[in-house]
């Protein structure tokens, strides 16, 4: 691949930005890395921005050939009060609105700019199954998604390609939702949460940084884009495969309302269904290369 090829990357201290960022740098690309610090004139592979205050220095971003938009404020980390849900929100639009202004205005636009949402999107859907022609569902999560999603129109509207990706759970033993769940489940105290029915939609992160970049290279992905395995599980199904592959057992249930009382609303992000199919990029030729959990924790936890 060519050494010219340059591209930027929002959220890229995440852990999905870090995985793209190595996998473009692997293959010889440069990639530019938009920061919320001051940046010293000797790093010149990073940008700065402060997407609270509108801020972005757009003149280092003149050129670039895809700019991916990953920034967000963690929505797993901290109770889901009225000040944090705000900044859930503000975290999103703010950063989407300011990236997609900004590529608008550039001289020498990029070829597309690749955001993510989530599939929080569609809300609580029982077994339905969903894809990218789906309505929204209701909810906290669903609305953001769809604010998040919107915030990229200046872009569109001045011609450039944007693509909202719908990511599912990312799993990777580095961060998330796994990473989170390894040591209770190595202890052996994981088990089915709730009722154990609702579905659980998941991607392996390395699958998701190849879909990441082939939306970013293929010209007619644009809109909404489910990123999410062709083979979504129930969370009983999901527990016994995740313990299974430990050799753990997974015998200790927790109860919905344990969960709601620990959690409050913020308990919706294990208690939702949704059963989500990758349909855009089914159709697109896109193929996922551990398309069902078994062999995905197999290579992620190896
Ligand atoms: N991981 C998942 O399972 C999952 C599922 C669905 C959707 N998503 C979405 O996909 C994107 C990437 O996910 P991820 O797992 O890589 O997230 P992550 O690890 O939480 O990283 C997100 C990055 O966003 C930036 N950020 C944090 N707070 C911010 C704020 N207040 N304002 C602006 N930027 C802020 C940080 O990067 P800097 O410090 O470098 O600015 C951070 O490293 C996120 O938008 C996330 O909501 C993830």
């Amino acid at each position: 691949m060519s050494t010219s090829r340059t591209i930027a990357i929002t959220g890229a201290s995440g852990l999905v930005g870090t995985a793209l960022a190595e996998a473009f740098a692997a293959d010889g690309v440069r990639v530019l890395r938009l920061v919320r610090h001051p940046v010293s004139s000797s790093a010149v592979d990073e940008v700065y921005w402060k997407p609270s205050s509108g801020e972005i220095d757009a003149a280092k971003l003149e050129g670039v050939d895809l700019v991916f938009n990953l920034a967000g404020k963690g929505i797993a980390n901290d109770r889901w009060t009225p000040a944090v849900k705000k900044l859930i929100i503000d975290s999103r639009v703010n950063s989407t609105r300011l990236i997609a202004k900004t590529v608008a205005g550039l001289e020498n636009k990029p070829r597309a700019l690749v955001s993510a949402s989530a599939i929080g999107f569609y809300g609580d859907r029982g077994d339905e199954t969903l894809d990218e022609d789906s309505p929204p569902g209701e909810g906290f999560l669903t609305e953001t998604c769809q604010w998040w999603e919107n915030a990229g129109a200046p872009a569109w509207e001045a011609g450039v390609r944007v693509a909202q990706m719908r990511l599912g759970m990312v799993l990777s033993p580095k961060g998330g939702a796994l990473a989170k769940m390894l040591p209770i489940f190595k202890l052996g105290a994981g088990g089915v949460i709730g009722s154990g029915e609702q579905v659980m939609s998941w991607i392996a992160l390395p699958d998701l940084v190849r879909a990441l970049r082939f939306v970013g290279d293929v010209e007619a992905m644009h809109g909404a884009i489910n990123a999410t395995s062709p083979e979504p599980v129930t969370n009983r199904q999901f527990t016994k495969t995740l313990g299974q592959h430990l050799g753990r057992p997974t015998l200790l249930p927790v109860p919905e309302f344990a969960l709601k009382m620990a959690m409050g609303e913020m308990s919706e992000l294990l208690l939702d269904s949704a059963r989500v199919l990758p349909k855009r990029l089914s159709e697109a030729g896109f193929e996922f290369e551990t398309p069902g959990l078994a062999t995905a924790l197999e290579r992620l936890l190896k």
